[in-house]
């Protein structure tokens, strides 16, 4: 496959047909808010990204609304500014997708592309849509560390790259070399798990500085 055959594979059709539940949210947020996406959000960044973070699925009035993972969702704001804060993104988040945010070496997805009811997808719906997210993986040349962002990311991640939803040990922080990448968890940056203080903005940033630091480790000290 060419590299651009590949880059095609790893993003679904704007009117894909594969979810039949997903289809009929689709186009009941269609009719309500016909200005809206209301599409499968394509992913956004770095081509070359040597990261790639995965969340799990648009929020309805979130990147389901603007078409862009994690913008207009509460989410977004911890994610975009940790990764400007961390120099993987430059310029200001807005929360709209013309505002002209550039993420850096970094790249993001969803394991699921079109919003779920619920923000739950069904196990059926994962697999649907698990071959984009494979080959969303394997379109990225320089790919060295992959965030998953809660259960389904993970599970989902493994899955796309052959091995078992729980082959990786669960919780936030733990790390995992599967073939040429390192899987880096993370709790999911939602509304319920940073107001419910599960999640932090410190433990959310020590997840990207431990990637930082599998990227561009720093010079062994001198004698
Ligand atoms: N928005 C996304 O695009 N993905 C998530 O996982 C949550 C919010």
């Amino acid at each position: 496959m060419s590299p651009s055959d590949r880059a095609a594979a790893a993003e679904p059709p704007r009117d894909c047909p594969l979810c039949p539940r997903l289809v009929a949210y689709r186009r009941e947020n269609q009719l309500k808010e016909p200005t809206w996406f209301n599409g499968p959000a394509p992913s956004f960044g770095d081509p070359e990204a040597r990261v790639l973070i995965v969340g799990l699925a648009p929020g309805r009035s979130g990147a389901n609304r603007t078409g862009r993972p994690f913008t207009g969702d509460y989410a977004g704001v911890l994610l975009y500014g940790t990764l400007i804060k961390l120099g993987f993104a430059e310029g200001r988040y807005e929360a709209r997708p013309d505002d002209g945010l550039r993420l850096v070496d970094c790249m993001i997805t969803n394991a699921v592309r079109c919003a779920p009811p619920g923000n739950k997808p069904e196990p059926a719906e994962e697999a649907s849509c698990r071959p984009f997210l494979a080959a969303r993986i394997a379109a990225l040349p320089r790919l060295k560390a992959i965030v998953t962002l809660g259960d389904v990311s993970r599970r989902n991640v493994l899955k796309a790259l052959g091995l078992k939803g729980s082959a990786a040990p669960a919780g936030h922080g733990q790390e995992f070399d599967a073939g040429p990448y390192r899987l880096f968890s993370s709790y999911h940056c939602s509304r319920l798990n940073t107001n419910t203080g599960r999640l932090t903005p410190q433990m959310f940033e020590a997840v990207f500085e431990r990637v930082r630091g599998h990227l561009d480790p720093a010079p062994a000290a001198r004698r």
